[in-house]
């Protein structure tokens, strides 16, 4: 049933919902129809938060998502901008460790769910058996950890995933400090820019911050890009040139 529920909105989401110029690999959408509904059925959040609070009311689909497309793009290395407590590192880390290579690299600043990063997602991790070595998990403030990132990794990163301060600033700042670390090829992985939802960080001069700041990386660099809309707060996709 959920299979089916599944195919649906894929199929939603691959004609009427599809926006941009990027068409992924049809392998990647097969990995998702075989994926497990939930990659990661005893995630926990902080004490006294829901399940669902604890994947910032996230669908289990998107952390279902990015397994199956680190099933499919193999990765050698993985940076998360914005981890929390791990709702899409649990999934990347669970294809990682089913691919037998790569690693993933997480930044946040502890900023929303308080004194939970590193820890609950380490706890997750390991409630997934991922292997300390496969992961770096990196506390700061992204406007220091990213570029210092792209120095070391210059190049070198196949996938990077950016849902951190979501101000139209802080989302420049992250998807341009973060470029020059992604491979030529490579996928740039931007949440939350669903521009029918009203958001905090939206001013009038920019009405959709997440993805004014996607769009205008996209269209400077002439990347191509999509925007997935069966993930639920959208999820826009770039694959550099
Ligand atoms: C929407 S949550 C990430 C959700 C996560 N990807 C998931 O699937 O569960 C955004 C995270 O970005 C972090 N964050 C926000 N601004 C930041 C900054 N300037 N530097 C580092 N982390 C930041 C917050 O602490 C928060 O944990």
């Amino acid at each position: 049933m959920m299979q089916l529920l599944e195919r649906f909105s894929l199929g939603f989401s691959r004609l009427a919902g599809r926006e941009g110029t990027l068409r992924l690999p049809e392998a990647i959408w097969q990995a998702f129809i075989e994926a497990p509904y939930d990659i990661a059925p005893d995630f926990m959040g902080p004490p006294g938060y829901k399940w669902e609070d604890a994947r910032g009311k996230d669908h289990p689909r998107y952390g279902r998502f990015v397994y199956a497309f680190a099933k499919h793009v193999k990765p050698e290395r993985i940076v998360e901008m914005g981890t929390d407590t791990g709702g899409t590192a649990v999934g990347w880390a669970r294809a990682l460790v089913e691919n037998g290579l790569g690693r993933l690299i997480c930044v946040d600043n502890d900023a929303y769910a308080q004194s939970t990063y590193p820890l609950a997602v380490k706890t997750n991790l390991e409630r997934l058996a991922v292997p300390e070595s496969a992961v770096d998990l990196r506390k700061g403030d992204s406007k220091l950890v990213v570029p210092a990132l792209a120095r070391e990794f210059a190049g070198k990163v196949d996938i990077y995933l950016v849902d951190g301060d979501h101000t139209y600033e802080g989302a420049r700042a992250d998807l341009y400090n973060g470029l020059p670390m992604v491979k030529p090829g490579g996928y740039i992985l931007v949440h939350d820019i669903d521009r029918g939802r009203k958001m905090n960080e939206q001013t009038p001069s920019h009405p959709h911050p997440v993805y004014e700041a996607f769009r205008k990386l996209a269209e400077e660099h002439k990347f191509k890009w999509c925007v997935l809309k069966f993930i639920r707060k959208h999820l826009g996709i770039i694959q550099t040139g």
